[in-house]
């Protein structure tokens, strides 16, 4: 390689790589564009396959990587899993085993990590509650990894298997949606009457935001995630100068689903927040 090659390597740049299993991480999404709106966001939402909430590791492992490896295709150096199935159940493994074979030079984050490292500022009864899907509550990635930062503090699940559906289907405001928000809200305080914080440890929750607060008590505190990986992002940009500097600065959002664009559009404006157009891609 000569020195025009190495040059043209190290100036090569790429988008933020954003993905959900649908449309849950575009919640995410907005945020880290409200935070930082200069760089380049390419959106994956694997919504032929959705949701990832009841399926196996295996499964969640298999199609979170396949996704993973199509951004890396896309020139993505730094890859957002805006799924807390995904990174529950996927992203240590992509990061400890492949990443080092396939991408080193590439970096995977997940939601988890960087809502668990500062959750005990929002706790004065150290007592957290975590709503999220089967899949997360079973993956126990929660209570593992709050247990690390936060020792002190009580963590109890609940796993809302219905709350996805309701989203995805549109029935996020309906009379219909009351009862799940009402049971899996009772049924986590139940457990412990001292939680005074509440954690959507869901990317597609904040939808149900409205309904969520009309059913817990007043003196809890809801957190969404959106702000929170925001803000850890733009720590970990400022942190790595090496990775901020490989991603492309023009503010451009690009938008891909597995699935059908009609469907995907009108569906994602309303996690979004504003018009969307997306591209299909086949995963085979
Ligand atoms: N939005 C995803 C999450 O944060 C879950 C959706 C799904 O079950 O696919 O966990």
């Amino acid at each position: 390689m000569d020195n025009t090659d190495d040059i043209s390597m190290k100036t090569k740049t790429g988008s933020i790589g954003v993905f959900d299993s649908g449309y849950g991480g575009l919640t995410v999404l907005k945020e880290i564009i409200n935070e930082l709106p200069d760089y380049d966001y390419t959106y994956l939402g694997d919504n032929a396959r959705a949701p990832y909430g009841n399926r196996s590791f295996e499964t969640v492992y298999h199609y979170t990587l396949q996704c993973v490896q199509w951004f890396f295709l896309q020139g993505c150096p730094l890859v957002i899993l805006a799924c807390n199935t995904a990174s529950a159940k996927a992203l240590r493994t992509i990061q400890q085993n492949d990443l080092p074979k396939i991408a080193p030079d590439k970096r995977v984050l997940g939601v988890i990590r960087p809502t668990t490292e500062i959750i005990g500022r929002f706790t004065r009864t150290r007592s957290i509650g975590i709503l999220a899907t089967s899949g997360t509550v079973q993956s126990e990635s929660y209570v593992i990894e709050i247990e690390k930062f936060f020792p002190d503090i009580k963590v109890t699940q609940e796993a809302c298997p219905l709350w996805v559906p309701l989203v995805e289907n549109n029935e996020y405001e309906s009379h219909g949606a009351d009862f799940f928000v009402k049971k899996y809200i009772h049924n986590l305080l139940h457990k412990a009457d001292d939680i005074d914080t509440i954690l959507l440890a869901c990317t597609h929750y904040p939808l149900l935001l409205k309904k969520i607060t009309e059913y817990t008590p007043v003196d809890i505190k809801i957190l969404t995630q959106g702000e929170i990986v925001a803000h850890s992002l733009k720590d970990y940009l400022y942190r790595h100068p090496e990775m901020e500097s490989s991603i492309s600065k023009k503010g451009t959002k690009e938008f891909y689903t597995t699935d059908s664009v009609e469907d995907f559009d009108s569906h994602a404006a309303i996690f979004f927040g504003m018009p969307v157009v997306s591209t299909h891609i086949d995963l085979g």
